[in-house]
């Protein structure tokens, strides 16, 4: 069960989502190995394709102030249904946290918990690249 005061902060980040194309509110929350966490909700432009998504603002924010140790990422839509990652988020999450624990939370309480392994089977890493 995610903790309630977490849950209060993702909702809180994806009521700020800039989505007004899509109307689809994100939150994400991002925890580190020693208990921070990083929030980011999904901004996009007016050039579609140059959106971003809640996870990566929330890892991108996460990483440029020197995290590299990640336990798990929260995701939470506005829609009352999970709202699992996209293929481009899974491969930033698996690139920089490969053991991520990744829960997908509903406003109702629904939880569903997943390892970013299952979510992106036989993903292509760095090993690829010795
Ligand atoms: N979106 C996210 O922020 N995270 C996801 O996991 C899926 C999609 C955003 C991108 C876009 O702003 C809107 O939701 C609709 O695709």
């Amino acid at each position: 069960m995610v903790d309630r005061n977490i849950f209060r902060k993702i909702q809180d980040i994806r009521n700020k989502a800039l989505a007004k194309y899509s109307h689809f509110n994100v939150g994400a929350g991002l925890e580190t190995t020693d208990g921070k966490l990083y929030l980011g909700h999904n901004i996009e432009s007016s050039s579609y394709g140059l959106t971003i998504c809640a996870e990566r603002v929330a890892l991108f924010k996460a990483l440029s102030e020197g995290e590299r140790d990640f336990r798990r990422i929260y995701i939470l839509a506005n829609n009352e249904e999970f709202c699992p990652p996209c293929g481009a988020c899974r491969q930033l999450l698996i690139d920089y946290a490969p053991n991520i624990e990744v829960i997908l939370l509903t406003d109702s309480g629904a939880e569903k918990s997943y390892r970013i392994s299952e979510l992106l089977p036989e993903a292509f890493t760095e090993k690829r690249l010795k």
